[in-house]
């Protein structure tokens, strides 16, 4: 089976900035975006070292740069960590994250000693953020739900916190051209410096670095109501709705209009009629994207299932065997409906209002994977249901799902089950 061509040296990302500049939302969204995109991604917390090998309730003393034991402790577990990375880049990982604050040009220059010993690049990450609001909200949001402060009173908590982020600010050095190859983000996003960033991978990140925010917003995900093909059991096509189908569509519409209230909608199709239409009964416009349309099964555009095995059983045989790298002759295959969505991700990120993206099987489970922080692999089975809108909305470490089924019910037209 042909896969996809791609550049896949190892590279080291550091991440750097003080506590509560969203250093590691930055790193698990990156570390989400690249996994998706097929190149092996692996974090590592040194906050996750320290608190499973020195425990987890450390007064902010032991922050304190003048505090010898606690540094040494800190250094030891950084280190630590950072063996780990390079074992498991040395092993074949492609991209280690290294998610730490970094925060004195001593221990940049430690992480980049090491890395280079065995080969690999190492790119900073710089995380700066002014902007007291966000921190605060940062420290609320993260900071006092982490392991570090369980059982602790908050305003005692918020209390230690900002003592220790003001242990890591006595002694901050922000990144400069020692460093050579870095990105600094500017209050999340609003200005985006780039030094010396060369290659594939790390100019792929900047789009994404660039349109992050914080505004909480949800993004539904719904198929278009049932098609003609859908009643048959056909694949693919360019059908027209059932009657069942244009009957979803206006309680899809009745639906976003009563969840979104006031708030401007953005609805997204793909170009084909089936999508369309179910948007039609809705009073926003659209946007048609060609990225959305459904998954091209090539020379079995039209068949059942059933059609394909008995027809064509090395097709139906090969895609059951790997169905996430499989590609359909002269059609696609999971993989490369994801590399196709990759410009989609970007304007979703972008945007700060709510999304209802009306799409179809394959690509919808392409988009929840990555939404949801599913492993690629696994998404071709992925249950997304006809006349089923799936509510997610994105939060600093994770994304909260809610999913409601709306009238009329229809019988099959999921292959999670179905299809191998
Ligand atoms: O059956 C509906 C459909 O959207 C087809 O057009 C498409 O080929 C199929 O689902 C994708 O699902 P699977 O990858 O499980 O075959």
């Amino acid at each position: 089976m042909v896969s996809l061509a791609r550049d896949s040296s190892p590279i080291v990302l550091a991440m750097v900035g003080l506590p509560a500049r969203g250093k590691t939302s930055i790193a698990r969204k990156i570390a989400r975006y690249l996994s998706w995109l097929g190149h092996p991604t692996r974090l590592f917390n040194v906050g996750n070292y320290r608190r499973a090998h020195l425990g987890t309730a450390q007064p902010h003393q032991f922050f304190d740069p003048n505090n010898t034991e606690g540094r040494q402790a800190l250094l030891g577990m950084a280190m630590t960590a950072l063996d780990d990375l390079i074992g498991w880049l040395s092993s074949g990982g492609e991209v280690a994250i290294y998610d730490a604050t970094n925060s004195t040009r001593a221990r940049r220059n430690l992480v980049i000693e090491r890395c280079q010993a065995h080969g690999f690049p190492v790119v900073f990450i710089e995380s700066i953020c002014n902007d007291e609001s966000i921190i605060e909200t940062n420290v609320r949001e993260t900071k006092l739900r982490s392991p570090d402060y369980q059982g602790v009173d908050p305003e005692a908590a918020l209390r230690d916190f900002r003592a220790r982020i003001a242990h890591y600010a006595r002694a901050y050095e922000p990144l400069g051209e020692p460093e050579r190859s870095y990105i600094k983000i500017i209050d999340v996003g609003r200005q985006v410096v780039l030094n010396r960033i060369h290659g594939y991978l790390p100019a792929r990140l900047v789009p994404l670095l660039m349109n992050m925010h914080l505004t909480p917003h949800p993004i539904w995900l719904t198929r278009h109501g049932e098609s003609v093909f859908n009643e048959k059991g056909l694949l693919g096509g360019d059908s027209d709705l059932s009657a069942r189908g244009d009957e979803y569509a206006k309680n899809l519409s009745a639906f976003i209009r009563e969840r979104a209230g006031d708030e401007h909608v953005n609805v997204w199709t793909s170009t084909l009629r089936r999508t369309i239409q179910t948007a039609r009964p809705m009073t926003q416009n659209h946007v048609a994207w060609r990225a959305l349309d459904e998954i091209d099964a090539g020379v079995c555009e039209g068949m059942t299932y059933e059609e394909i095995r008995q027809q064509m059983p090395e097709v139906f045989n090969a895609r059951a065997a790997d169905k996430f790298r499989y590609r359909y002759p002269r059609g696609e295959s999971y993989e490369d409906v994801i590399q196709r969505l990759d410009p989609l991700i970007i304007q979703l990120e972008r945007q700060r209002s709510p999304v209802l993206v009306i799409g179809h099987q394959a690509v919808l489970r392409a988009l929840y994977a990555y939404l949801v922080d599913r492993p690629a692999p696994s998404c071709p089975t992925l249950p997304i249901p006809l006349h089923t809108v799936i509510e997610l909305t994105p939060t600093a470490y994770a994304c909260e799902e809610r999913r409601f089924q709306l009238a009329p019910a229809v019988q099959g037209g999921d292959s999670s089950t179905a299809h191998p």
